[in-house]
């Protein structure tokens, strides 16, 4: 009889990073209408340390729990009912957010709908660190800000995950981009399409930029950055607090201004998931990965990705 247990990272309690635990645990079965995803690899968010430190969507979850919702890898097994894709297909997905996904681990099962081709010029690694980012941007800019050709777009935290995928979309959809980050980033930004760049530790960006169409904030309410950007928004404008919501100070800034605001959760889209990869597969999107981790080092990739310096993404890679 086949073995049908998995490695896996599991969480028992909510804490610091050594709280991750690696060990052995059974495998997902598909239901009718899912599919079990053999992964090949994980990307990590935020979300991720949040949760695992008691916030983002802890209380959304009950323990033990297995942490991750960035998934690429390979279709095992097909439930009942599934007919748009087979065993030996390769998929990425951002499953069941904010339900727990459990993408730290060899397998997921998932509906089978929340799942699109992986981009066939990606490894799995490399697409692994794009589904919530990239929804999150995909998101932001084409479903909240409805972006147009000649709008002014500014993106905070633009090296990030999220925000060095913002910074390419917004481009794509013909957007001038600012892009505020550290100066050593600036020339890699300005290759992915940023038009202006600021670095946020020498100067306040409202005295660097202005008159802008569309904020894609990936700060929020720290250091006031999401109602500081009212202050450099035409009225009209709109600015989407994608970390904290929309905060009071956001809210009466805003108000005062005639701008509007929006709050943002990623949601699974596995349409806009397939548009991503066309993206990419053109040549228009790229992603990037800083580091790479096997599994059984997951807390190591939680302890630098909470650093909050991280060049695009981090990525356990399940083949190392
Ligand atoms: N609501 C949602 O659905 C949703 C979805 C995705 C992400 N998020 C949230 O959005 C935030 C960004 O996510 P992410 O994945 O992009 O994070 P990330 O990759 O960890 O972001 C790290 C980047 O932030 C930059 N940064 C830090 N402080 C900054 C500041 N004050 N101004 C400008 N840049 C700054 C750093 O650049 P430098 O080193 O150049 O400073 C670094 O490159 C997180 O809080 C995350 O939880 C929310």
């Amino acid at each position: 009889m086949s073995d049908r247990t998995m490695r896996a990272v599991t969480i028992n309690e909510f804490g610091g990073p050594d709280v991750l635990t690696t060990g052995r645990i059974a495998r997902p079965e598909p239901l009718p209408t899912e599919v079990l995803v053999r992964v090949h690899a994980a990307g990590i968010n935020p979300v991720d340390w949040k949760t695992r430190a008691g916030h983002g969507m802890a209380g959304l979850q009950t323990l033990p729990l297995i942490l991750g919702w960035d998934v690429s890898g390979v279709v095992e097994e097909v439930g009942f009912g599934v007919t748009t894709l087979a065993p030996g297909d390769e998929v990425y997905a951002m499953p069941w957010f904010p339900r727990p996904a459990g993408a730290y681990a060899e397998f997921v099962t998932a509906p089978s709908r929340q799942f699109a081709r992986k981009p066939d010029s990606l490894s799995h690694v490399e697409a692994a660190a794009l589904p919530l980012a990239a929804l999150t941007a995909w998101q932001a800019l084409v479903d909240t800000a409805r972006v147009t050709g000649g709008q002014r777009v500014l993106v905070h935290a633009a090296a990030g995950g999220v925000g060095h995928l913002a910074v390419q979309i917004a481009k794509h959809l013909g957007a001038e981009v600012i892009a505020t980050a550290r100066e050593p980033r600036h020339t890699w930004l300005k290759e992915l399409g940023a038009d202006e760049t600021i670095d946020y530790t020498r100067r306040r960006f409202e005295e660097a930029t202005g008159d802008v169409d569309v904020v894609i904030d990936l700060i929020g309410d720290a250091d006031d950055t999401d109602a500081r950007s009212v202050s450099v928004t035409r009225r009209g404008g709109l600015v989407v607090s994608i970390p904290s919501g929309v905060s009071d100070a956001l809210a009466d800034a805003a108000r005062q201004k005639s701008v509007r605001t929006s709050p943002l959760l990623v949601e699974p889209d596995a349409a806009a998931l397939a548009a991503i990869a066309r993206l990419v597969d053109s040549g228009t999107l790229r992603v990037e990965v800083e580091r790479t981790f096997p599994l059984e080092q997951a807390a190591d990739a939680h302890r630098l990705g909470e650093t909050n310096r991280t060049r695009g993404k981090l990525v356990l890679d399940l083949a190392q």
